[in-house]
């Protein structure tokens, strides 16, 4: 939820504006409502902001003649105050002859009261947004104190919400000063030179070595040095980490969208997150858990915290937890978690599972969960992210950069990682089903095979996509593990295609959904393998007759082999066989690249669809 990108280098380089811009471009994908740069040049402040995506700032610079600077700072805007128009675009001016420039990330909540104080004081407002109060107020500080730092620090102490925020100063021509609460920041560290962003990706280019900063911290740079400080001035330190993947990762590497990029990157995101799981016994070994094996062998109940396609994973992952564990799983949706009074207390593992590591939803529930002294563990795809840091321990997806606003690859890796700390539980516990740990990660193992042989046989599915672009509802039916694949399936339909889409238990139909089904309405099915337990592959082929007998058009989703669905399929997809705990790794892929087709084929932007960002940073 907005990009903000920072960059101070050697006046001689010049280079400031391309820095940030390409900075902004990899960011977009955070929100392009609007974007903005503002350059530090000659004693003052220039730049340009403009509604709507990049391009548009980028025409609009491409027109102007800007002075070379060595110092700027960019955002890319999803917009929560005032709508997406170039005078709520950032940055945000304040100061006598506009030295000041400021840009935001997050929601000053206190922003009205703050307001109608400048408001008092004679200060001129120029947008609607809740960031202008800032730039004002840091300003004004500046003036006062003569130092940038020391002016955001008197600033973020009276501000009340979540927030990054960044200014430039004309007369403090080789700093960015930047300051966060609730939301994230990482600091690239170069050789004479320093950056800023909202993650790694925007200075990914030009150096891997970044520095993770803390809650209610300040971070000065300048080409040459950094320094941390907290809110109270006291001085702190960030925690260095090296970046594991390079700019080519979060490039589209000859596809023509990151989302297709990234469907083809799933063979690697279970693989990369199986790797290095267990000891030469076969036996799994967490080594990034930082809660002992005592207190995790003394949980008796598990919530999972996500949102979205993540709260998806971790209803998929619920199934199999509890077959392996015998522990009770719940899964909450993450802003729903502090508002039901959940039953928590020290022996409750609270499970949050986040791609970005910084939606807000989730670390609100994460915090809350550590009030009521529950254990909290992080499955998290972003090193250096907010979720993983206030958490008791982390399981890192190892998934890559994931870029495309709908998730993907960030799901199977969810899954995995899910899988792989069920098993570890039920390890630990040495209980009913501990010794099948090693074939089920056997089992896994063979997965991103699968994948890579069903992502060769998509151009069917690529076909009925582009066939049904006028389709005004498709419905998705999965049962036991299939149910949560048939909200991911419907989720990704209505986000890239504006589609009306809703999954159902496939159970649940004859409760009320069948009363949708008339003639021609079509219906993606995901068949249990035969294998499955409790008879549930035929209870589903007779889901199929049932909504058939009734006009659907059924888009069967089952495994290699499975002659029974044939007979009642308009169209069968097939998935390779997989035990039945693991089939969901395969089923949601032909869903993806049906919506990844359906969307490309009306024309739609399915890396940035409409009104969504990648990382939702505000409640
Ligand atoms: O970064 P997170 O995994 O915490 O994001 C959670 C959801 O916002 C995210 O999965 C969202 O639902 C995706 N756009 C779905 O494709």
């Amino acid at each position: 939820m907005c990009g903000i990108v920072g960059y101070v280098g050697p006046n001689a380089d010049d280079k400031a504006l391309g820095v940030v811009m390409e900075g902004l471009a990899r960011l977009e994908y955070r929100g392009y409502d609007s974007a903005g740069v503002a350059l530090v040049a000659d004693g003052e402040v220039v730049g340009d902001k403009k509604a709507g995506k990049l391009e548009n700032l980028r025409a609009a610079l491409e027109a102007r003649d800007l002075p070379p600077s060595a110092t700027a700072i960019g955002h890319t805007r999803w917009a929560t105050h005032g709508g997406p128009t170039d005078a709520n675009a950032h940055p945000h001016r304040g100061g006598t002859d506009n030295k000041l420039a400021v840009v935001h990330n997050g929601i000053i909540e206190n922003f009205h009261a703050l307001k109608n104080e400048l408001l008092e004081q004679g200060v001129e407002f120029r947008s609607e947004t809740d960031t202008e109060v800032s730039a004002h107020l840091v300003a004004r500080a500046f003036e006062e104190a003569g130092d940038l730092t020391e002016a955001m620090r008197q600033v973020v102490n009276r501000l009340e919400g979540a927030f990054t925020l960044l200014a430039v100063h004309a007369d403090a021509p080789d700093t960015v000063v930047a300051a966060r609460r609730n939301s994230p920041l990482v600091v690239g560290l170069g050789e004479g030179e320093n950056f800023l962003g909202s993650d790694v990706a925007a200075f990914i280019g030009y150096t891997r070595n970044a520095l993770e900063l803390a809650q209610d911290q300040i971070v000065t740079i300048t080409p040459t040095s950094h320094e941390v400080i907290n809110f109270d001035g006291s001085p702190a330190e960030g925690k260095a980490y090296e970046v594991t993947w390079d700019a080519a990762a979060a490039e589209k590497g000859g596809y023509d969208t990151f989302m297709e990029k990234e469907i083809h990157d799933q063979p690697h995101a279970v693989r990369d997150t199986l790797l290095g799981r267990t000891d030469e016994t076969g036996r799994l070994v967490l080594d990034e858990l930082r809660i002992s094996e005592e207190q995790l062998s003394g949980i008796n109940r598990i919530y999972v915290v996500a949102c979205g396609t993540a709260a998806y994973a971790g209803m998929t992952a619920k199934y199999a937890i509890e077959h392996w564990t015998r522990i009770p799983v719940e899964v909450s949706l993450a802003h729903e978690f502090r508002y039901c009074d959940p039953i928590v207390d020290e022996r409750t593992l609270v499970v949050s599972i986040s791609q970005s590591g910084e939606t807000m939803d989730t670390l609100m529930a994460v915090k809350h969960a550590n009030e009521l002294g529950a254990l909290t563990i992080s499955i998290c795809n972003t090193h250096g992210s907010t979720i993983p840091r206030e958490s008791d321990a982390v399981l890192y997806t190892h998934a890559g950069p994931e870029i495309a606003v709908a998730s993907t690859k960030a799901f199977v890796a969810q899954i995995t990682a899910c899988y792989v700390l069920g098993l570890y539980l039920s390890q630990l516990r040495g209980k009913q089903y501990a010794d099948d740990a090693k074939n089920v990660m056997a089992e896994l193992a063979e997965i991103p095979e699968k994948i890579e042989t069903l992502l060769g046989s998509m151009d069917r599915v690529a076909e009925i996509a582009r066939f049904m672009a006028d389709s005004r509802a498709v419905l998705f039916l999965g049962r036991n593990v299939g149910y949560p694949i048939a909200l991911e399936g419907a989720l990704k339909l209505k986000e890239l295609a504006y589609i009306h889409a809703e999954g159902f238990a496939a159970g649940e139909l004859k409760h009320g959904p069948i009363a949708l089904i008339e003639p021609g309405q079509p219906v993606f099915v995901i068949v249990p393998g035969p294998d499955t337990p409790h008879d549930l592959h035929k209870k589903v082929v007779s889901n199929i007759q049932e909504i058939r007998a009734r006009g659907a058009r059924t888009l069967v989703i089952a495994e290699e082999g499975d002659e029974d669905v044939v007979a009642f399929a308009d169209e069968v997809i097939r998935v390779p066989q997989a035990p039945p705990l693991l089939e969901p790794l395969l089923t949601v892929i032909p869903l993806q690249v049906f919506a990844l087709h359906l969307a490309t084929a009306k024309g739609l932007d399915v890396d940035q669809p409409r009104n969504l960002a990648k990382s939702v940073t505000v409640e």
